[in-house]
C-alpha cells in the first residue's frame, strides 16, 4: 500500500462507538508526545491525516483510519502525560484496556518507544496489559534521527532486556524515523504481512 486511498474514519471515545472490526487492525499505543501521529502520517505520505502536534496529549480519542480495503490503523490517545486531570486520565485508561483486551480484528499494537528515552514504567504497564490479553505486541523506536547511531546501542539494550521478560512481546524492533523516512518501509510491509 502507499497510503493513497487513506482516510480518517471515526474518533472514539467509547466502546460502543468502534466501527465494525471487518478489516485486519493495527494500533499504535505510546506515550505521550512519542510520535504516534507522526508515524502514521508517513506511513500513510500524509502530513496532516493524524493531528500531530508539540502539545502532549493531542490525541485523546481513539481514531481509526482506513488504510486499505482490508485494513484499519489506529492512533491511540497517549499515556503518561502528567498534567492531565486525574478524572480524564482514568476514564481513558479504561477505554484503552477494554479496546486492547477485547477487539477480535486487532492484529498487532505497536508500542512506540522514544529512542532517546527507551522503556519506562508506563510503557511496562501497556506491555503487562498486552501480555495479559495476548495480544501481540511489537516495539517501534521513534526519533531515531535525534539520537546518534553510537548512542542507540544503550537503548537498544535495555529494549531486548525489558522485552524478553514479556511473553507477548514480538521479538524484531523497528527503528523509524518519521522525520527522515527511516523504518517506514519496513514497518509498512510488516502491517501488510499480517493476516
Ligand atoms: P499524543 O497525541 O499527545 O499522544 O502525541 P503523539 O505520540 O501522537 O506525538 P506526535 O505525533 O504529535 O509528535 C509529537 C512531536 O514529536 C511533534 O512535534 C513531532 O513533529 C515530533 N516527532 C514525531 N516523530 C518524530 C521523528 O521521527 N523525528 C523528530 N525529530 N521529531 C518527531
Ligand atoms: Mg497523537
Amino acid at each position: 500500500f502507499d497510503g493513497s486511498n487513506s482516510e480518517f474514519l471515526k474518533g472514539v471515545v467509547a466502546m460502543d462507538g468502534l466501527p465494525a472490526g471487518d478489516r485486519i487492525e493495527v494500533c499504535f499505543a505510546g506515550r505521550s508526545n512519542v510520535g504516534k501521529s507522526t508515524l502514521i502520517n508517513a506511513l500513510t505520505n500524509r502530513s496532516r491525516l493524524a493531528r500531530a502536534s508539540n502539545t502532549p496529549g493531542r490525541t485523546q480519542e481513539i481514531n481509526f483510519f482506513t488504510l486499505t480495503e482490508s485494513h484499519y490503523l489506529v492512533d491511540l490517545p497517549g499515556y503518561g502525560y502528567a498534567n492531565a486531570p486525574l478524572a480524564v486520565v482514568e476514564k481513558w485508561q479504561r477505554l484503552l484496556k477494554r479496546y486492547l483486551s477485547g477487539r477480535a480484528n486487532l492484529r498487532r499494537a505497536f508500542v512506540l518507544i522514544d529512542t532517546r528515552h527507551g522503556i519506562k514504567d508506563v510503557d511496562e504497564e501497556i506491555m503487562s496489559l498486552m501480555d495479559s490479553s495476548a495480544l501481540t505486541f511489537q516495539v517501534v523506536m521513534t526519533k531515531a534521527d535525534k539520537v546518534k547511531e553510537k548512542d542507540r546501542e544503550k537503548t537498544f539494550k535495555q529494549v531486548r532486556e525489558k522485552l524478553s521478560k514479556h511473553p507477548a512481546a514480538f521479538p524484531e524492533i523497528v527503528l523509524t524515523s518519521s522525520e527522515k523516512g527511516d523504518g517506514i518501509a519496513t514497518l509498512r510491509s510488516i502491517i501488510a504481512g499480517l493476516e
